[in-house]
């Protein structure tokens, strides 16, 4: 038989986490063929939530299940760990300045990036899904210096996916048809979803649109979707960022031709090396590759650009408080 591949998620007592173990345990996260082996990674306090949600795991007979454990001790439960997905993170509370969010995040990701580091598998791949997801990405990632720095990623495939979405309502299309779509930066507010090299039956889904629509309603209402579904529902996005987490992790294993990811930038498109920003990618061989050669126009540039000096302005942040 396989060797089970063993995930670990963090925060797994949370919301998240209650919509994202049981897709991972049924087979969704790797392949229907591909045996998992769950690691719960909580704070004490939540040891016996998380606890709680292993007996229902344990309720659903997955065949594809081949144990689980539950620790508050991040350097076990990334012992040997291939997958490692970062969900639990500090949230910003009233009051809270930038500053403060970035140290209390340090706290968390700094120490998981060095328990990563020491104990993971040499396969290991990690992709944060917790706020701020790219610096937080970021900060695990100089954690862990023997760690290849492009394991390190962040999730925008909730952006992507809610853009995919957008637009297929808006052309009455299926999502299905519509290929080449693009986020761009940081995931928060200044991300930039790019129609300029979406396709839609062949043709430019900016030029099917008019630009008021792109500009006022398309790009806000993708960029300001996380608040709408918190307005609306009482509580955060959670099962459509465990959808948007298997998303991410399955096309980065099993491979695809075009998506969107955060992941380390090489110096393309003018985006700073090293910065966590999100990238139009395909995955081969198991790898992210940045898609290069396409042409970005004036209205693009200034966007990509917007959001990636807030990139660089969280980094000169974490860097001054010390926590890379
Ligand atoms: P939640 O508050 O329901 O759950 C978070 C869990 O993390 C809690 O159970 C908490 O005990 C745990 N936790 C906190 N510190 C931890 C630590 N040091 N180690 C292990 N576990 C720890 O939050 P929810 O709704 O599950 O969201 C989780 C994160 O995902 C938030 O930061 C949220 O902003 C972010 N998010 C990101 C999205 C994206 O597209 N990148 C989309 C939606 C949410």
């Amino acid at each position: 038989a396989q060797t089970p591949v063993k995930v670990t998620v963090t925060g797994a007592a949370g919301q998240i986490g209650y919509a994202l173990l049981f897709r991972i345990a049924s087979g969704q996260l790797l392949g229907a063929d591909v045996p998992v082996k769950l690691s719960l990674l909580e704070i004490p306090q939540a040891v016996k939530a998380a606890e709680g949600t292993a007996m229902e795991l344990d309720d659903c007979a997955f065949p594809l299940l081949s144990g689980i454990e539950i620790t508050d001790d991040a350097n076990k439960a990334f012992d040997g760990a291939n997958v490692a997905l970062l969900v639990g993170a500090r949230p910003r509370t009233a009051g809270m300045e930038r500053g403060d969010l970035l140290q209390a995040n340090g706290g968390i990701f700094g120490p998981q990036g060095k328990a990563i580091n020491d104990h993971a598998a040499d396969d290991i791949r990690v992709l944060v899904v917790g706020n701020p997801a790219n610096t937080n990405a970021l900060i695990a990632q100089q954690s862990a210096p023997d760690v290849p720095a492009e394991r390190f990623t962040a999730m925008t495939r909730l952006d992507h996916n809610r853009a995919l979405s957008q637009l297929a309502a808006k052309l009455q299309v299926p999502v299905t048809e519509i290929k080449k779509m693009t986020i761009w930066g940081n995931h928060s507010a200044t991300q930039y979803p790019d129609l300029f090299h979406t396709e839609v039956g062949g043709k430019i889904a900016a030029e099917l649109v008019d630009e008021a629509w792109l500009r006022d309603t398309f790009i806000p209402t993708v960029a300001k979707r996380g608040a709408a579904i918190i307005e609306a529902r009482g509580a955060s996005s959670a099962a459509s960022a465990a959808n948007a987490a298997i998303d991410h992790v399955f096309d980065w294993v099993n491979g695809t031709e075009w998506t969107s990811a955060a992941i380390p930038s090489d110096g393309s498109y003018g985006v700073p090396e090293g910065l966590i920003s999100s990238f139009p990618v395909a995955s081969r061989d198991g790898k992210w590759e940045i898609i290069q050669g396409l042409e970005i126009d004036a209205f693009s540039r200034e966007r990509i650009d917007a959001s990636v000096r807030e990139l660089e302005e969280e980094r000169t942040a974490v860097r001054e408080l010390g926590l890379i």
